[in-house]
């Protein structure tokens, strides 16, 4: 027998404002197991972690299976693997309103050291999850290793590259977005629950559950602690006034999905995306939202170009407009002062989309990829202003959205306007390709791009940040074959910068 009463919620964790009355059902009215999508981690500080789950016995349901019932969720942390030492407990309520995900904030944790965590309802409990937390700002951090990834379409391969990064043990995960994809674009190797673009709520969430019943990406997210930032395929046309009820749907399946705080109230069109890192005394990452405050793409008369499925276009001098921006004034004031203001060696801007320029010839014509700070240069040029203005920690910049791997030495650039004392790491795809149309504009001009280091275009995989106070090393891990369930990783490149001394070294 389920037992019901009327349930207040005031404070749950990200829903501070809204107070919505369900009734609340006790969990052993759940017949089967609702933890189908597993458990996560992220967005960790020295002291916290969002632990991360979501109720949902039938997975591909748009309502997990659940109704309209609000259900307490007991979590446990412990502070052994072996879940024997339980240092901290708390009950959560998953709401219909969430879709029963549940984001429980612990607090007053122990900087730099693992955690171990479950959930319960009822008689039914998660699998175990890890995570752990930052080193101390002030604290003398020998080393970080981290790694970055981007763009995993489920249709295109599987996600086996979060295998390899689960064995490489880093201390967490920055994933620059792209974490679903709203089409397949005509590959489907795997399918999507639906072959139509998510347009609603319901849509958004049955994408998203597909993607966490992914084996690999759970095993990692029950692993690894993650921080993540949105790019166009989670969130579609984001920036155009007419499709802002598509936005907060996409938003708002995304929160539902993902172990981070920032999200306010079910059906918002906007998102605390922003956020700065502090990895120790060694790293400060300011992880960018360039999405959400972005001026519109494509501003130039003529529409869109036939290169590039329509992504590079011709230049033209509205694009040059001072006023257009890729993260909005506030947004742009923020990352100037942690450029400028923060004493680690290591200054990261992880940004979704390319920051670097890249000169773009097709047939005479000059092309900007309309979609990465290309298409923004007055915002670049105030952040390259920003790092020339800088005597504080070396520029890395690490971003994603290119499907290929790239190395790039922000000095070498053509024009002396866009050279910047710092240095930029693409991360390939986890499986997302890239197709010929997108490639051969890049292959072609890379004699006229000298800031180009290194450029791979036919791999999927991650990249491997090892970080010491005087040296970054990055090594790109390529895996031989998306497409196998059973693929290894090896080795392609490594890169070393040292710190005081812009650009980089390539080891092998
Ligand atoms: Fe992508």
């Amino acid at each position: 027998m389920m037992k019901r009463r009327n349930f207040i919620i005031g404070t749950a964790a990200g829903l501070a404002a809204s107070r919505v009355s369900t009734p609340v059902v006790a969990g052993p009215g759940l017949s089967t197991n609702p933890f189908t999508l597993g458990v996560a981690s992220g967005d960790v500080t020295q002291d916290s972690a969002v632990l991360w789950t979501r109720l949902a016995p039938e997975p591909l349901a748009a309502d997990g299976g659940l109704g309209r019932d609000a259900i307490p969720v007991r979590w446990e942390l412990f502070q052994d693997e072996d879940m024997q030492q339980l240092i901290r407990q708390g009950e959560e309520l998953a709401v219909p309103q969430l879709v029963h995900s549940i984001h429980a904030d612990v607090q007053g944790l122990e900087p730099g050291r693992e955690y171990w965590y479950r959930f319960s309802v009822g008689a039914h409990a998660s699998e175990a999850g890890r995570t752990k937390t930052l080193p101390a700002r002030n604290s003398q951090t020998e080393s970080i290793r981290f790694v970055t990834v981007s763009c995993q379409n489920y249709a295109h391969g599987y996600f086996i590259a979060y295998d390899h990064i689960v064995a490489d043990n880093p201390d967490f995960v920055i994933h620059l977005g792209d974490y679903i994809y709203e089409t397949s674009y005509g590959v489907n190797f795997r399918r999507h629950e639906t072959d139509v673009m998510p347009l609603t709520l319901d849509g958004f969430r049955r994408r998203h559950a597909l993607y966490k019943t992914d084996e690999n990406l759970k095993r990692a997210h029950a692993r690894l602690p993650f921080f993540t930032t949105l790019d166009n395929h989670d969130a579609v046309i984001d920036t155009d006034p007419a499709t802002m009820a598509i936005r907060a749907a996409a938003y708002q399946a995304w929160y539902e999905h993902m172990p981070v705080r920032g999200y306010r109230n079910p059906g918002d069109d906007r998102f605390e995306l922003q956020r700065t890192v502090h990895a120790g005394d060694l790293i400060q990452v300011s992880l960018l939202d360039t999405r959400q405050f972005r001026a519109r793409q494509l501003p130039c008369p003529g529409g869109r170009s036939p290169h590039g499925f329509g992504n590079y276009v011709v230049r033209c001098p509205e694009m040059f407009a001072e006023e257009r921006s890729m993260l909005g004034e506030k947004q742009e004031n923020w990352l100037a002062h942690n450029i400028q203001a923060d004493n680690a060696p290591w200054n990261v801007i992880a940004s979704s989309s390319v920051f670097s320029p890249f000169h773009l010839d097709i047939n005479g014509k000059s092309y900007n990829f309309a979609g990465s700070w290309d298409g923004y240069p007055a915002n670049r040029n105030r952040v390259v202003d920003a790092i020339n203005r800088s005597n504080k920690g070396q520029v890395v910049v690490l971003s994603g959205d290119m499907h290929s791997f790239w190395a790039i030495d922000g000095m070498q650039s053509t024009a002396p306007a866009d050279r910047f004392p710092g240095v930029e790491f693409v991360a390939s795809s986890v499986s997302a390709n890239w197709p010929d149309q997108m490639d051969k504009p890049i292959a072609d001009n890379l004699v006229r791009n000298p800031q180009i280091k290194f450029y791979e275009p036919d791999r999927r995989g991650y990249l491997l940040h090892e970080v010491t106070a005087k040296e970054w090393q990055t090594t790109v891990r390529a895996v031989h074959d998306a497409r196998d369930a059973q693929s290894g990783v090896f080795d392609l490149a490594r890169f070393v910068v040292e710190n005081g001394k812009p650009g980089l070294r390539r080891v092998f």
